[in-house]
C-alpha cells in the first residue's frame, strides 16, 4: 500500500488555487474549492499537458492546451478534445495537513 504524503497545512491554500506535489513518482494537483480539498494528477488525459496550470471555472479545470475541461472534484471529463477521465487520489486533513496517496496500483 503506498504511503500518504504531506503536502501543505490546510490553512495555507486559499480557495481556487492548487498546489503540485510528486506522490510516487506521479505530479498531483491538490486543489481548494469552497473549502474542501481534491487532488487530480496533473497530466491531460487528451495529450498530456499539466492541467492544473489551466483556468479554473467554478469546479471545472481548463486545459491550457487545447482547452478540455476536467470536474475537479470528480475527475470526470466535461469536454472535448479529451473523452477520458482524469485520475483523482484519496486526500485527507491530518493536524491541519493535507495528505494525499496514490491507490491507483493496489
Ligand atoms: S492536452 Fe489537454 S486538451 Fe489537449
Amino acid at each position: 500500500m503506498s504511503e500518504w504524503v504531506d503536502v501543505i497545512a490546510a490553512d495555507a491554500l486559499a480557495d481556487g488555487e492548487n498546489v503540485i506535489v510528486d506522490v510516487d513518482g506521479s505530479e498531483v494537483a491538490v486543489f481548494k474549492i469552497d473549502g474542501q480539498f481534491y487532488a487530480i494528477e496533473d497530466v491531460c488525459t487528451h495529450d498530456g499537458a499539466e492541467i492544473a496550470s489551466g483556468e479554473l471555472d467554478g469546479d471545472e479545470i481548463v486545459c491550457p492546451r487545447h482547452g478540455a475541461r476536467f470536474c475537479v472534484r470528480t475527475g470526470e471529463v466535461k469536454c472535448p478534445p479529451a473523452y477520458e477521465n482524469i485520475a483523482t487520489f484519496p486526500l485527507r486533513i491530518v493536524d491541519g495537513r493535507v495528505q494525499v496517496r496514490d491507490d491507483r496500483w493496489e
